[in-house]
């Protein structure tokens, strides 16, 4: 009998220890050395239960109860504190990195097209439904095609209508204009008729103002076929100004030069801005300046490998940016490839 009390009173000494033990546990390394202490194979309690088999039958369930109690309790105990120190962890990390999360997330910037190229594609859209297809053509250009089959030989006076930017390489300069892709569609298409929309950047040695770039997107209309006429290049012209300005625009016809077309003429609209009174924008006069056409001439049309006594045509070019400008009121054309997010943003 001593000896049950003896022992009984053992493994409560034993569970005392090992729960004062445990109120010093604070990480989970002080954790994993307090089990192996205090309920590892080698531990006190272990050995009792070791010690059991060998007592008297009589004392056996009354100390393999106490020993499982003493255990079980353990084992419960331990099962909390490593909750409390993961809780612990975590508040620490909460604190550390002071995540708030209430702050509004950041909005990503949203990409666009820019303002030339959405102008662009629309043009694209209502000269297809024209019947006109997108025509590409190189920027790089010789002189050759730029001029030369364009009807403006070398040392013609014409060629001061366009400050050129001359490359170290002889003969090959940027275009001043969409104008020889003209020659190239022509080559390519001869003696198919054509109706091509032929778009791309321009470049000019110029004074840069509020009007003037050195560099800007133009696009040229051209159809050659049989039995074209000055009033086809009218009432396409016409037709797509009213697509692209509203059905009520106002337009008109000035006799003009251009050595690649006979007759040649400039298309006027009638001020969006004052509707005809006269401001800033058109200069007083009431018209806007939107581009450059005529007839095809004999000669380039022959350059570009047609019969001009068979074949005739029209050819129209305009600057697209002076476009975007006039349908959305931007007063400064060096905003277009000054990359200011600002000014890109708004379209
Ligand atoms: N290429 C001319 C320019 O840039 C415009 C134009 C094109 C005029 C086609 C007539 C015919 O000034």
């Amino acid at each position: 009998m001593e000896e049950k009390k003896d022992l009984i009173a053992v493994l409560q000494q034993i569970q005392q220890k090992a729960q004062d033990a445990l109120h010093s546990v604070n990480s989970a390394d002080d954790l994993e050395r307090w089990k192996f202490t205090y309920l590892g194979r080698s531990s006190e309690v272990m050995q009792v239960f070791k010690e059991i088999p060998s007592m008297e039958t009589a004392l056996r369930p009354v100390l393999g109860q106490k020993a499982n109690q003493v255990k079980t309790e353990l084992e419960k105990r331990l099962e909390l504190t490593h909750e409390r120190i993961q809780q612990a962890a975590l508040a620490n990390n909460i604190k550390q990195q002071k995540l708030d999360v209430t702050l509004p997330g950041r909005q990503p910037e949203r990409g666009r097209l820019h303002i030339a190229t959405q102008t662009l594609q629309e043009i694209y859209r209502i000269l297809a439904e024209m019947g006109f297809q997108v025509y590409r053509s190189r920027e790089v250009e010789s002189d050759e095609y730029n001029f030369e089959l364009l009807n403006i030989p070398a040392y013609h006076p014409a060629r001061d209508l366009w400050d050129t930017f001359y490359t170290k390489k002889e003969g090959v300069i940027l275009r001043t204009h969409t104008s020889p892709g003209q020659i190239h569609a022509m080559h390519e298409y001869a003696p198919d008729p054509v109706r091509i929309v032929l778009p791309g950047m321009v470049y000019r040695y110029e004074q840069m103002d509020a009007s003037h770039e050195i560099q800007f997107n133009q696009i040229e209309l051209l159809a050659v076929g049989r039995n074209i006429t000055f009033g086809d290049l009218r009432g396409t012209l016409e037709e797509f100004i009213r697509r692209m300005f509203g059905s009520g625009v106002e337009t008109r016809l000035r006799p003009s030069y251009f050595p690649f077309t006979e007759p040649s003429a400039e298309m006027d609209m009638k001020c969006i801005s004052c509707n005809g009174k006269g401001c800033g924008v058109c200069s007083g006069t009431g018209w806007l300046e939107i581009l450059g056409c005529g007839m095809v001439h004999p000669t380039v049309l022959k350059n570009g490998g047609y019969d001009p006594e068979k074949f005739s045509g029209f050819a129209a070019g305009l600057g697209t940016e002076r476009i975007s400008m006039l349908r959305h009121g931007v007063d400064d054309i060096r905003n277009f490839w000054a990359n200011d997010i600002r000014f890109l943003k708004q379209f």
